[in-house]
């Protein structure tokens, strides 16, 4: 049978080299991504608003052998995120991917959030989400061409966390903002997508308590958590020529939680 797509076209479906790649949120997932998509040949510029964060993961590139810069960024702050993204055009004339992995959440039950617990994680997840893809859609919108992609949450899809109702609504609002970035943005070539990701084992996770991982775990069809370098292979494809056709989608990577009822619940 002959091949639909010749060896040497299905390398180029993944071809990062020298890709201008923004990340948002310099430690957890942003690091374990940062370190993946600069072993594809990505250029990384990560932006997160604590600089012992940016310089941890600068490091851990240059020990590993690649080069990445930083831009100390507020994204709930449209000036920090307008200037921040300006500079990257004016050192580099374009922007191929943004990967927008920075996020909060705080715990409690329903009842006793407060204003500034429901300002603070909307302000991050929420309201830095957009002011994130405003910022870069705009020069991906003049280029005619560039990919998008937030994370959102499984908790956005289900409400499966103990406290966590503005995580949960901030989440959802992501996946759904994605969808009208999307709408928006096809037209000028632009790709812009979620992820919905289980619990990732990363810091932000490290104060949950371990009785509720150990439930909460077995319900997915590997009966465990999953690791911020299984993220990476979504990401790749999602931010890919391989997804051109690929937009406003949430992609659930949860071990089939959100899906499966599996033998390992009923233990
Ligand atoms: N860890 C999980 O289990 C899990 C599960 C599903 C989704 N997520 C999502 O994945 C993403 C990454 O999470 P993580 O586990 O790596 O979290 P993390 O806490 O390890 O990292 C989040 C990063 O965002 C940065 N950040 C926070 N506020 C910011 C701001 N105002 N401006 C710029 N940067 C800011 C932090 O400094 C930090 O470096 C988040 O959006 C999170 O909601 C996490």
């Amino acid at each position: 049978m002959k091949p639909i797509v010749k060896e040497t076209e299905i390398s180029k479906l993944f071809q990062f080299t020298d890709k201008v790649t923004i990340i948002t949120g310099a430690g957890g997932l942003g690091e374990v991504l940062a370190l993946g998509f600069a072993q594809a040949g990505a250029k990384i510029i990560l932006m997160d608003v604590i600089a012992s964060k940016c310089a941890e993961t600068v490091k851990a590139l240059a020990d590993a052998g690649f080069n990445a810069e930083y831009i100390l960024t507020d994204v709930t702050n449209p000036e920090s995120v307008n200037a921040a993204v300006e500079q990257v055009v004016e050192k580099y004339g374009r922007i191929d991917i943004l990967l927008h992995t920075a996020g909060v959440t705080r715990n409690k039950p329903c009842l006793d959030f407060t204003k500034d617990d429901i300002d603070f994680i909307l302000g991050v997840n929420l309201n830095g989400t957009i002011y994130m893809n405003q910022a870069v859609g705009r020069v991906m919108k003049q280029q005619c061409d560039g990919k998008i992609l937030d994370i959102g949450s499984i908790g956005g899809l289900l409400s499966h966390m103990d406290q966590s109702m503005p995580y949960e609504a901030s989440k959802a609002a992501v996946h759904q903002l994605v969808r009208s970035f999307a709408n928006e943005m096809a037209p000028y070539h632009v790709n812009v997508n979620s992820i919905a990701p289980f619990w990732i084992n990363t810091p932000m996770i490290a104060h949950q308590p371990k009785e509720y991982f150990d439930r909460v775990f077995a319900l997915t069809a590997f009966g465990r958590c999953l690791e911020p370098e299984e993220l990476l292979g979504a990401a790749l494809f999602l931010t890919s020529d391989a997804a051109n056709f690929v937009t406003g989608q949430v992609l659930a990577v949860d071990g089939g939680y959100s899906t499966i009822k599996t033998m390992h619940s009923l233990e």
